[in-house]
């Protein structure tokens, strides 16, 4: 992030201690109550008078652990934290303070972020133990804030977390759009339902996955969105998830109320910490209007700026990649048919090739080609280092290297060819979820990339955790999530990280990490379908953290035309894939189809070609979870607007405007939209491209097809020729 561009106001002051704090946000909107009842934290949270969060408690339970001491004369046993941090409090002072500062991103979706907030840290102090902790809340006009803070003080020092107690006391039975709680993936499909229905639907919302640990009946994952019946959009997720453990909620589905439940490590505990030190940032994101939850920056607000001291390697990137083929089956990432493999013991000079190994330095160089041609950044190859033969299902401490290429895989003469059409090459590392192995070669790994003219990697966490019984998202593994991205810093290279922990906004502080997957992407349109909803719900759910790498431009839908054995189909239209380009926020964009299918339809892959992949503004103009979606994006230090839109399985007729666009100037727009025939299921591949002339007046009505949706491109017109048999819209 560059330098701040104002910081406005500073003021620091102390209240008088009374056991009820109340502060307002900036503009009015929301109110927050701290409080403390039976000597237990509460908080309650209001939007414009009705309640988002009803009173609800805050606590940390503590595990009691025995250490041995040396002291005087021999050995001792010393308990430590025998009492929890959640009760026998009383509130001991309280600081409010104003914060208005205005900050660029490196990359996102708007040109500035303002970051305004009312601050209220209020101390507890549990006089039994002589201890204390505080409390920070920040009240923004979208929502709030807080986390816990664990000062360094003689009673509290080194402790390990059984549970963190937060609670999130909805005001009822509100429509949720929740995942199954889970420590290992968070790759399931959403299901929408009342919070009173979760339990009921939760067996048949666990589908199968690599890794998977479920932990209540009625456990969900962040970000939860929610909406409330007197029409509250809310989002409840964590920030600058750094060194703890990630959170999922359980709920009382009685009393609709929801507690945090973090991920344990394989010993059952939830957190090793020593002060200072603080918790992540729990967030609730709220408005009466659904397009504000979208535009929120809340969560990259509550994350610090970066202290990286250069970030012009860090680039926003589209590319195209050996991956779909061997997704769908057409191809595959190992190189032989042999049943194990392993480093150094097994022969692949003489091992007899399978023949279908996609990442051959042949067909990659096809890529290039049209990567080049087309005018792309970069190109990923997956299944280029031995290994693949042993990767899936497997437990296995040491598969890759992450060096040795397999003998079809010539890195030396893919990197001249790449440089030579001046293409950037995307590494992949699948660590297998062999974490230490992977730390352990990730020097060498790294020199490697930089050595063959790679400066992005997609790395990946299939399968279990090894050591055993370690999950996805508990804090030693956050930990080496972060780790992997300062240390890539390093080296200038930029990290995609898929199976990872759900992001947290931390890419304001560490930019280099320009993408995760972190829920159900397009792979999943292979491997069964998704649901025809689901691109209108991933923004208010997964990308509130953070870019996803959703990887779309299907345009063959019927994957047994790629591999005669996939029956999946691709439930979206062709026209509906270009709208994801502007609907799926990410810097780092990939073009997932074949080069073959976009031969086909060249009129609609222009779209793709002119798309941006980074923005100065960014406009929701329609928005309801579930239902639809249609953003518009500025690109950046251009004139020139994206416009896509998504809708759910029964269409929709959608109604914008381009007052946004500059007064008094014309724009061509190209319209790629779903003929009236067009259908996911029956009629995908139909659609329709329209030039026309807008202006700050127009309007459009656009038709969407069920499971379909529209893209735009809005170019300014430079003269009047350009306009030449064009009509206005
Ligand atoms: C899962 C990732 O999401 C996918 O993109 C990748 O191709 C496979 N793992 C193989 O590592
Ligand atoms: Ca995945």
């Amino acid at each position: 992030m560059r330098n701040l561009l104002f910081v406005v106001i500073w003021v620091c002051c102390f209240v008088t201690v009374s056991e009820a704090q109340t502060v307002k946000s900036p503009n009015g909107n929301l109110q927050l109550d701290v409080s403390i009842k039976n000597g237990v934290p509460v908080y309650a949270l209001q939007y414009k008078n009705k309640p988002v969060v009803k009173e609800s408690t805050l606590g940390i339970q503590l595990k009691e652990e025995t250490k041995i001491t040396f002291k005087d004369t021999g050995v001792g046993v010393k308990q430590i934290n025998k009492y929890d941090l959640t009760g026998g409090f009383a509130i001991t002072k309280a600081e409010t303070r104003q914060f208005d500062e205005t900050w660029q991103p490196v990359w996102g979706e708007v040109k500035n972020i303002r970051n305004n907030y009312n601050e209220l840290a209020v101390t507890f102090t549990q006089a039994s133990t002589d201890r204390y902790i505080i409390l920070r809340f920040r009240l923004f006009n979208d929502g709030l804030g807080f986390r816990y803070e664990f000062p360094l003080q003689k009673n509290l020092n080194y402790f390990t977390i059984k549970e963190e107690k937060t609670q999130f006391a909805l005001s009822g039975d509100h429509k949720a759009f929740w995942l199954p709680g889970d420590f290992d993936t968070e790759e399931y499909s959403t299901v929408t339902s009342n919070l009173s229905e979760v339990r009921g639907k939760m067996k048949d919302a666990v589908t199968e996955n690599a890794s998977q640990t479920t932990f209540s009946p009625t456990g969900v994952q962040t970000p939860l969105m929610l909406k409330s019946k007197d029409g509250l959009y809310i989002n409840i997720h964590e920030a600058a998830l750094i060194d703890y453990s990630a959170m999922n909620l359980n709920l009382d589905d009685k009393n609709f109320v929801l507690e945090s439940f973090l991920t344990p490590d394989a010993r059952g505990d939830k957190g090793y910490l020593q002060t200072p030190c603080q918790s992540p940032w729990r967030t609730i994101v709220v408005s009466d209007k659904a397009g504000d939850i979208l535009e929120s920056k809340l969560i990259l607000n509550l994350n610090e700026p970066t202290k990286y001291t250069s970030t012009d390697w860090i680039k926003p990137v589209k590319y195209v990649g050996v991956w779909w083929e061997m997704i769908t089956g057409k191809s595959t990432w190992s190189y032989t048919d042999l049943e194990s493999v392993q480093l150094g013991v097994t022969d692949f000079v003489h091992a007899r090739p399978s023949g279908k190994h996609g990442a051959n330095t042949q067909h990659v160089k096809e890529y290039i080609d049209f990567a080049a041609k087309h005018g792309f950044d970069a190109v990923l190859v997956e299944g280029w280092n031995v290994g693949w033969e042993d990767w899936f299902g497997k437990t296995k401490d040491y598969v890759f290297d992450f060096v040795t290429p397999y003998p079809d895989f010539d890195v030396q003469e893919l990197h001249r060819y790449a440089s030579s059409k001046g293409i950037k090459m995307i590494m992949h590392h699948e660590t297998s979820s062999s974490v230490r192995n992977y730390e352990r070669f990730m020097d060498t790994a790294y020199k490697f990339m930089v050595a063959n003219g790679y400066n992005a990697v997609k790395s990946g966490y299939v399968g279990n955790i090894l050591p055993r019984g370690e999950h996805h998202y508990g804090q030693w593994i956050n930990n080496h999530y972060l780790y992997a991205i300062t240390k890539a810093a390093g080296y200038k290279i930029m990290v995609n990280a898929h199976e990872a922990v759900h992001p947290t906004g931390l890419s304001r502080t560490y930019p280099n990490l320009i993408a995760n997957e972190s829920a159900r992407g397009t792979e999943y349109e292979s491997f069964g379908g998704n649901n025809p909803d689901h691109t209108t719900i991933l923004p208010f759910t997964r990308l509130m953290g953070g870019p996803m790498d959703y990887t779309p431009g299907i345009f063959e839908m019927n994957l047994s035309k790629l591999s005669p054995t996939n029956t999946s189909h691709v439930n979206s239209t062709l026209a509906r894939q270009l709208a994801l380009y502007v609907t799926m926020y990410s810097p780092l964009q990939m073009a997932a189809d074949l080069p073959e299918n976009y031969n086909r339809f060249l009129d609609a892959f222009q779209f793709i070609k002119d798309v941006a992949v980074d923005w100065d503004d960014t406009k929701v103009l329609e928005a309801e979870p579930g239902d639809y979606i249609t953003y518009a994006r500025k690109a950046k230090g251009t004139n020139n607007w994206f416009i896509g839109s998504t809708c759910d399985e029964n269409g929709r007729t959608s109604n914008i405007a381009f007052d946004y666009l500059d007064a008094g100037k014309k724009y061509i727009a190209t319209i790629y939209a779903d003929a009236k025939n067009a259908h996911y299921k029956t009629n995908p591949q139909a659609y329709t491209i329209r030039k026309v002339i807008v202006t700050n007046k127009s309007k459009l009505a656009q038709y969407c097809a069920p499971g379909g949706g529209y893209a735009i491109s809005v170019i300014e017109a430079r003269n009047d020729n350009e306009l030449k048999g064009l009509r206005s819209l």
